[in-house]
């Protein structure tokens, strides 16, 4: 980034849904170093730090976003707002469509006359779910609305003559505020409250610390990379076994753990059953390396959510 690398400026960055898992962990690791302006469904923030700046997004009107683009001069923008209820995405059609292919064609519009980088997040629901994991360049196959809307927003990013980084991640999972409990959330809960989890033993994939996902972006970003890009822990085993992992880890019985196959729990949009992404090429890229979903877990354990000095 020109600011970053001259050292006249701290870099601008603009974060569209800063409030949300993936947007918190990007604040931690951007914040120490760029200005940010993020861009949230709310209409106060309840972040308060040094270098970061905050307006309602106020609809996905471009308008709106092309005065921030003017006002704000960003050397470049991330995109982590998105409509991840993946089951809800099935009678909310619309809405799913507006938050994740609407502003994300609006953000691409607005970076597009500057030449602004973006980092736009993706998932491994591109994909069929049936031959993975997968490499970034295997044709995608999106089942269900919500991976339907993801890979139109892909293509959106693809198609629109900017300079771009698409990061693919899976089961995200992550510390932060006022956001709904992630996976292993939700699992340690009921297991530290000796309470009986029904977790399905054939879905297999990996999952993704949300500061790893977070430090490759700014790595990307700060190293101008563009393209395609998976981000995972290391591993491919089901859903089940990572549930036995965390109960371990965390010293909570393992026996509570119950198994269960997908048709039996009857998820309203299809899941991938055999998951998971490659990392070799990503790796290669940004000079990093993805901790195995063991240790992720262990960092997760031991990590401690900011606390925005404004909550
Ligand atoms: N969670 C997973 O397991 C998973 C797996 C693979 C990929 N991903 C992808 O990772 C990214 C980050 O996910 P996350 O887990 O951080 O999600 P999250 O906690 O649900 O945060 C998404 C944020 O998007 C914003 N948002 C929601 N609806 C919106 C709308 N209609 N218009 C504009 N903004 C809206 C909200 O931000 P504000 O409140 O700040 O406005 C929300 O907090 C997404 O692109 C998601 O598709 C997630």
């Amino acid at each position: 980034m020109d600011a970053a690398t001259t050292g006249e400026d701290r870099p601008r960055i603009l974060l569209t849904g800063c409030h949300g898992r993936l947007g918190q962990h990007l604040l931690r690791v951007l914040l120490p170093d760029a200005e940010v302006l993020g861009l949230g469904l709310e209409e106060r923030s309840f972040v308060a730090h040094a270098g970061f700046h905050y307006a309602p997004l106020g609809g996905v009107s471009r308008r709106e976003l092309v005065s921030h683009m003017r006002n704000f001069r960003p050397h470049a923008v991330i995109n982590a707002a998105a409509f991840t209820d993946v089951d809800g995405a099935e009678t909310r059609r619309e809405e799913c469509w507006r938050a994740n292919v609407e502003l994300t064609r609006s953000l691409v519009a607005c970076c597009r006359p500057h030449g602004v980088w973006l980092g736009h997040v993706s998932t491994d629901y591109v994909f069929n779910g049936l031959q993975g994991p997968y490499h970034p360049e295997d044709p995608p196959q999106a089942r269900g609305v919500y991976a339907q809307s993801k890979l139109a927003a892909e293509n959106e990013v693809r198609g629109g003559e900017i300079p771009h980084a698409i990061f693919r991640t899976i089961v995200l999972f992550g510390k932060a505020l006022r956001v709904k409990p992630d996976f292993f959330e939700w699992a340690l809960g009921e297991l530290r409250a000796g309470r009986p989890i029904r977790v399905v033993t054939d879905q297999l994939g990996s999952c993704c610390w949300a500061l790893d996902l977070a430090n490759a972006m700014r790595q990307a970003l700060f190293m101008r990379r563009t393209g395609l890009f998976h981000a995972a822990s290391r591993g491919h085993m089901s859903r089940y076994a990572m549930a036995q992992m965390l109960a371990r880890l965390a010293g909570a019985e393992e026996s509570l753990v119950r198994p269960v196959t997908t048709a039996e729990l009857g998820q309203a949009a299809p899941r991938p059953l055999q998951g998971g992404l490659m990392l070799q090429e990503t790796e290669a890229a940004l000079n990093l390396r993805f901790p195995d979903i063991q240790d992720a877990l262990k960092c997760w354990l031991a990590d401690q959510p900011e606390i925005w000095s404004n909550n």
